[in-house]
């Protein structure tokens, strides 16, 4: 589950790019969570019918309880294929694919990419929206107290999506990016077993490429991809803790997918 510090503004502008996307109808969004997405929907799309499907018994009870009248929530797994071909206009997976990376492994990204192309209907589009991995370059993290510096160290030994090398130079560490962003994203665990968890998942699985080339593989086509920031108020906060550059590794991919 990803517990990166809180985003203020963005969370809002980048459902609003999910919302201008969306082909009202049958909508279907894979890992909906406790229905944060849902509810924006449901707003936003009065005649549509939408379908809140995850794994987790216990989130989707919170999606009941927020009483959705056209929301329709489903215990499955993402990878398998649960649902009639050509079912849905639209379909979203928010946040979720790189947890199916960090659980089941890149094939079963491109198994979820694979169910959800064949649920859609001729026309209809797919929205994904999650971390986006840099390229390799090398980067400068210089953390500001002992305790973010243990906590780096910590997450050095302890990562286990892949090998994390970390050098130590004068004011800081040379890592690489992708390694950088994904500390970032993960040191303000709140607890240890939040900790425990973050080491066994990678967040930024896919760059833009590897998005595209899976995607365009399956069959559909990309009509757009964009990279989205991180607020400055957001980096304000990081900022107290560490130095990082260049703040625009961080980023989200939003990718909008048709099937012709
Ligand atoms: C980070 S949450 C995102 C929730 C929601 N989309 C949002 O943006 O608020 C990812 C969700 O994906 C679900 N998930 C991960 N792997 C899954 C799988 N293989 N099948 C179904 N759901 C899965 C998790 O249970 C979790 O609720």
């Amino acid at each position: 589950m990803n517990k990166e510090p809180a985003g203020r503004g963005e969370r809002h502008a980048w459902l609003r790019l999910l919302v201008e996307r969306v082909n009202p109808g049958v909508i279907a969004e894979f890992g909906c969570g406790t229905g944060a997405v849902l509810e924006t929907l449901h707003a936003s799309f009065p005649q549509s019918t939408i379908i809140g499907v995850d794994k987790s018994e216990e989130r989707l009870r919170e999606v009941v309880h927020k009483r959705l009248a056209r929301v329709i929530p489903i215990l499955s797994d993402i990878s398998q294929r649960s649902f009639m071909p050509g079912s849905f206009d639209t379909i979203l997976f928010v946040g979720s694919l790189h947890e199916v990376f960090s659980c089941l492994g890149k094939e079963n990204v491109e198994r979820s990419l694979e169910m959800g192309y064949r649920v859609l209907r001729s026309g209809g589009v797919a929205l994904i929206q999650d971390f986006l991995k840099p390229g390799g370059k090398k980067a400068q993290l210089t953390c500001r107290n002992k305790g973010v510096e243990e906590r780096f160290l910590r997450f050095v030994r302890e990562f286990r999506g892949r090998k994390v090398k970390a050098e130590r130079m004068e004011g800081g560490f040379l890592v690489d990016i992708a390694d950088g962003v994904e500390f970032i994203s993960k040191y303000r665990s709140s607890t240890e077993e939040d900790w425990e968890e973050e080491m066994a998942e990678t967040h930024f699985f896919f760059t833009q490429d590897e998005y595209k080339d899976v995607a365009e593989q399956i069959g559909f086509s990309v009509e757009e991809t964009r990279g989205l920031t991180k607020s400055p108020e957001w980096w304000s906060e990081v900022s107290r803790d560490l130095v990082f550059e260049p703040k625009s590794a961080y980023r989200w991919v939003h990718l909008v997918l048709r099937k012709s």
